[in-house]
């Protein structure tokens, strides 16, 4: 799921322990990253195949060399609320 509030896009991925959100857009270039494919808690961004850390925005791999930003996420009565 993809939050479009106006800012940078922010994808909201459901892990086994949680709900976390990073921003959307790669930090290497304009990819999707909630367009990749996850895999032990990290997203593989679908263009270069960076890896990136769902719950901090860290980078793992190359190409990319910066992190994505990372949201705290709350769920209150199913609803989900993002930290912006
Ligand atoms: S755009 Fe994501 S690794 Fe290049």
């Amino acid at each position: 799921m993809v939050y479009r509030g106006g800012g940078k896009p922010i994808a909201i991925f459901r892990l086994p322990d949680g709900y976390f959100a990073i921003e959307d857009i790669c930090s290497h270039e304009e990819a999707s990253l909630s367009e990749g494919e996850i895999e032990d808690g990290n997203i593989e961004c679908p263009l270069h195949g960076a890896i990136f850390d769902i719950k901090t925005g860290k980078n793992l791999t190359l190409p990319a060399v910066l992190p994505v930003k990372s949201h705290a996420v709350k769920i209150e009565n199913g609803d989900i609320f993002l930290e912006l």
